[in-house]
């Protein structure tokens, strides 16, 4: 592992990167060049986004609201399902045209979907009109590449097949100025059967807890109150550091910061779900009371055909210690349906932890079959119309378990984060307690940002309605 000074030193070559493109973009004259980030997958691209949108902004890009506006269109992609493939591709077909009325456009492609060789090949063959692709093991590279991108005037595609450095301190630009996520971990080892994303994210790697609590000190700096602790499996965090430092351990270093109002964390893995864990969440009011566990499955015979490491009772005995500890806990979930053998009667298991977990939310997934993991050569047991009844069994149950789990809520007087103003009406805010739910109350923008006591009146299935007291 290289030593802070070598990873400041890549940062700042790369700094030097955004100046010349700074240079560049001055000798034309004009309006301030615009760029625009699209991003796809899960809070780990978000984070992704955020950087590269914080080297755009120092290469001299400001950012805009829609495509049409911009100079530098950015695409970070996913690759988790199918559909988020298909998305994409027809995001493609729609630049193509924005390309052929612009043609100092630059479109760039980066993120999981990039590290499949399949996909660069499509890229090159039938949307040879993009101008830079890379994937993720080196987005900080970003500002070099699109300066070669923008001297060469070719196309550029620069994917590693392996992680290399965790480079530190390049700058971000936050969606939320009051809220920020974390990386603490990259990467993913446990190879769940149906699973792409240790193949495109690469191996296992932690940073240095010093490292992490620098960064949250200078974000809390910078106005944040919440950080969530990001990575593919939380509970693992440590392994390979020296010393080796354990995800609680770490928790109990972030919850010292001077600041800091709120922790949360994602995602946690059933497997290795610790006491300690349970122990240090239970005494911290900080980390807020919200747990994502992920299931999959209620069925032992189909999780062990995931390669997911427990049981459908090992887990619920998760949930009951969480419960037990804490009683306003949010417990949400994420649930696979027509994983390649299941059967009716695995789904009928996966109801019956449903209701005995009784969920607060839960992601319900179709199963999506990706090329080169090992389910993707396992037969069918259901067909697509079988999958999609007992999907929407499962959906059901989820829903009932939800609205339970909110009316437990109602009554309750909870903090809130205020995050924006309301959608549909603006004399109203939206935020969220610390179990993750939103709420709606009236109040003006100054509110945003802050954390205010919120008595939740009503429930209407999966948020709230509250009154600021
Ligand atoms: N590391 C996280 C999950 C990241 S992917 C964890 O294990 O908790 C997010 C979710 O996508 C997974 O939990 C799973 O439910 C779903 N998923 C992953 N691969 C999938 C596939 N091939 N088809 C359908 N859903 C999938
Ligand atoms: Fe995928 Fe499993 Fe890793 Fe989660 S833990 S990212 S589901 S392989
Ligand atoms: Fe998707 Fe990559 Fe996240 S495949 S879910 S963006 S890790």
């Amino acid at each position: 592992m290289k030593d802070i000074s070598d990873k400041n030193s890549e940062a700042e070559r790369q700094l030097s990167f955004a100046s010349k493109i700074k240079e560049l973009l001055s000798e034309k004259k004009g309006k301030t060049p615009g760029f625009f980030v699209q991003t796809f997958g899960c809070q780990m691209n978000e984070r992704d986004s955020e950087k590269m949108a914080g080297i755009l902004l120092s290469c001299g890009y400001s950012p805009v609201s829609s495509e049409e506006e911009a100079d530098v269109i950015l695409y970070n992609t996913c690759t988790v399902r199918d559909n988020a493939n298909v998305r994409v591709f027809g995001r493609l077909g729609v630049l193509k045209g924005l390309k052929e009325k612009n043609p100092d456009l630059i479109i760039c492609l980066s993120g999981c979907m990039m590290q499949e060789a399949e996909v660069i090949e499509k890229i090159r063959k039938s949307y040879s009109f993009v101008d830079l692709i890379f994937g993720t093991h080196n987005i900080y590279k970003f500002a070099e590449l699109l300066y070669e991108r923008l001297i060469s005037g070719s196309m550029i595609i620069d994917i590693w097949e392996h992680e290399k450095e965790i480079v530190e301190s390049l700058p971000a630009l936050r969606k939320y100025p009051f809220k920020s996520g974390v990386n603490i971990m990259f990467g993913c080892d446990n190879f769940c059967s149906y699973c792409i994303v240790p193949y495109v994210r690469g191996r296992e790697r932690s940073r240095e807890p010093k490292d992490i609590i620098r960064e949250i000190e200078a974000l809390v700096e910078d106005g944040v109150k919440e950080v969530m602790l990001l990575g593919q499996n939380v509970n693992s965090y440590g392994k390979g550091l020296e010393p080796t430092v354990t995800f609680p351990e770490l928790l109990k270093e972030v919850i010292m910061i001077k600041g800091l109002d709120r922790i949360r964390f994602m995602t946690s893995n059933p497997g290795d779900l610790s006491d300690e864990l349970i122990d240090v969440m239970t005494y911290s009011p900080k980390i807020c009371r919200h747990i994502h566990l992920a299931l999959q499955s209620g069925s032992d015979r189909v999780l062990k055909q995931m390669n997911r490491h427990y049981t459908k009772e090992e887990y619920l005995e998760k949930t009951r210690k969480l419960r037990k500890a804490m009683p306003d806990i949010a417990i949400t979930t994420d649930i696979i349906v027509g994983f390649p053998t299941e059967t009716p009667e695995d789904v009928d298991e996966t109801i019956d932890i449903i209701k005995k977990a009784e969920f607060d939310g839960a992601f319900t997934f179709i199963y999506s079959r990706r090329t080169g993991t090992p389910a993707a050569a396992m037969p069918f047991a259901m067909t697509d119309s079988e999958i999609h009844e007992q999907f929407d069994r499962v959906l059901n149950t989820v829903q009932e378990t939800a609205r339970k789990r909110t009316d437990f809520y109602t009554g309750m007087t909870l903090p809130v984060l205020i995050e924006s103003v309301n959608e549909k009406d603006p004399a109203m805010v939206t935020g969220r307690i610390p179990q993750n739910t939103s709420v709606h109350l009236k109040g003006d923008p100054s509110l945003i940002g802050q954390i205010v006591d919120v008595r939740l009146d009503k429930s209407l299935g999966f948020y709230f309605e509250g009154t600021k007291v």
